[in-house]
Formats: structure tokens, C-alpha cells, sequence
């Protein structure tokens, strides 16, 4: 069996994908599985948080990208850093992965290029994660057409469900011309127990997709952002913290869907 692909999207900033991807692979890679995390962020957040620095690098994933089919295997273990962030590997994005609408142009293919990519990865993983762009585009598309599970971060704060109108009217489309629907899950993140606003949403949510709700809250924790701040994982840190503890029981929850 190939690698599960786990897309984290939502096409709003700031709503906890990078700080799902990185604990979430963490979490898994903890319990023995190889895990993989592709920053498809221009911004490249989930690469500087390892430490990584896009402007010192030869190539990126923008470069997986750019190149044709047959020789995605040989550019693969070039752009792969090994066990970067609690056994995790990564590879890094980079600014020029903004440009890749324009290069697409006249690309065929273009929403399958990274799922036809990932057939042809170096190692033997059991999961990728793929820490996705604040917006909808070839980006979004590329991860969704690839992934087989689709986890949607969504803060638990006023307006929060507002906007993802667009994920799903994508979501939608792609639907028609797929072989299977894409399965998705969402998780309530930066949820405060005390904060009115805060229960409001989660009821919001419950009612409104029950169904697809993962059981895991995460809650909002400080040690997430120190863990950015210090190049680490929150394990690192803190493995019994309540950050830590809600992204072990989301990985728990991602392992019992296969
Ligand atoms: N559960 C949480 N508790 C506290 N801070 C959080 C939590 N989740 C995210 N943050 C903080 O919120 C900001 C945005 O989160 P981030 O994961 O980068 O969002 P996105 O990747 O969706 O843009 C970051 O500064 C991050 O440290
Ligand atoms: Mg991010």
C-alpha cells in the first residue's frame, strides 16, 4: 500500500494549518510511521520553522514543479531533508511557488502534477502531509487531486466558517471529474473554553458538520509558538502539554480512518 496523503487546508490564513501539519506528522512519525510533510507554502513557514532557509537552498518543490514527468525520481532525493523535526523529513517550499499559476499556463495536466509526482517518491513512507497555501488555486488543486484524506483546520472564532464556502465549491468540481470523492475532516483549533465566541463556533460547527468533525479539539496553547520560535516541535518542548496531547489524539483518530 503507497503512502496516505493527508492535504491540511483551509483557504483562510491563520487558522492553524502549519501548527497541525508539523505536530500532526510529528505525531505519527512518534508512532513509527514514515512521515513526509511537503511545505507547498510560498511563504515557506513550516521550512523556517525547521530551521530551513529557502534562499540558501539549490531547489525546492517549486522544482518538482517546473519538471516533466520522467525525472521528478532523480530531483526527489536532492530536495528531501531527512528527519528534520522529530524523525519527520521535509521538503521545502520557496517564494517562486506564488508564480506557478503563470508557469501553468500552458501546463497539461496541470491539477495532477504533484499526485503523479508523489508515485515516484525515493523512500517508503506511510504518510505525507502536505501544509497547504491561504488560498484557492493550481496550489490547493494540485494537493486535493493527490490527497486521500483532506483535513481542514478551522478556528473556533467569529466569522470562522465564513469563506469556506470556496474550499468546498472546489472541493465540489474536483468531485465531478475524480475517480472517488475526496474525504475530508475538519478540526476546531485555537479553541478557549472560557470565550463565549469560542463554545459559539464549536456549536456552529457540530451542527453543521457533525459528520465530518474530527472528536480532537485543539485548544490554544502557548507552547506551539515557542516551539516556532525555537526551530522545535511541541514534543520537544513539552510532550505531555495539551498541545501535545490534542495532536497525539488527532494522529490517533488519522490512524483509526485506514
Ligand atoms: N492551538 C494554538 N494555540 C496557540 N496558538 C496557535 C494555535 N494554533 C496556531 N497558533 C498560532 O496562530 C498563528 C497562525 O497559525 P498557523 O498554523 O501559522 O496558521 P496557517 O498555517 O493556517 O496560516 C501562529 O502564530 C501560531 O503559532
Ligand atoms: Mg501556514
Amino acid at each position: 500500500m503507497g503512502a496516505k496523503i493527508l492535504a491540511i487546508a483551509n483557504q483562510k490564513g491563520g487558522v492553524g494549518k502549519t501548527t497541525t501539519s508539523l505536530p500532526l506528522g510529528s505525531a505519527l512519525s512518534r508512532r513509527g510511521k514514515k512521515v513526509l510533510l511537503l511545505d507547498l507554502d510560498p511563504h515557506a513557514c513550516a521550512t523556517l520553522h525547521a530551521k530551513i532557509y529557502p534562499e540558501d537552498l539549490g531547489a525546492s518543490l517549486y522544482d518538482i514543479f517546473l519538471a516533466q514527468e520522467g525525472v521528478w525520481s532523480g530531483i526527489w532525493p536532492g530536495i528531501i531533508h531527512p528527519a528534520v523535526l522529530q524523525g519527520m523529513d521535509l521538503a521545502p517550499g520557496s517564494i517562486p511557488l506564488s508564480e506557478l499559476e503563470v508557469d501553468f499556463r500552458e501546463r497539461s495536466a496541470k491539477g495532477s502534477v504533484l499526485a503523479r509526482s508523489l508515485q515516484v517518491l525515493p523512500a517508503r513512507y506511510d504518510f505525507v502531509v502536505l501544509d497547504c497555501p491561504p488560498h484557492v488555486g493550481i496550489l490547493l488543486v494540485n494537493a486535493l487531486v493527490a490527497a486521500d484524506l483532506l483535513i481542514i483546520p478551522i478556528q473556533t472564532d467569529f466569522l470562522a466558517l465564513h469563506g469556506l464556502k470556496l474550499l468546498f465549491d472546489t472541493l465540489h468540481t474536483l468531485n465531478k471529474v475524480l475517480p472517488s470523492p475526496i474525504r475530508y475532516r475538519a478540526v476546531p483549533t485555537m479553541y478557549d473554553k472560557r470565550a463565549k465566541a469560542c463554545t459559539r463556533v464549536l456549536d456552529l460547527m457540530r451542527r453543521k458538520m457533525g459528520h465530518a468533525l474530527f472528536n480532537t479539539i485543539i485548544g490554544v496553547d502557548t507552547h506551539f509558538r515557542e516551539a516556532s520560535a525555537l526551530g522545535c516541535t511541541i514534543y520537544d518542548i513539552d510532550a505531555q502539554s495539551r498541545g501535545a496531547l490534542s495532536y497525539d489524539s488527532l494522529a490517533e483518530e488519522v490512524l483509526t480512518l485506514w
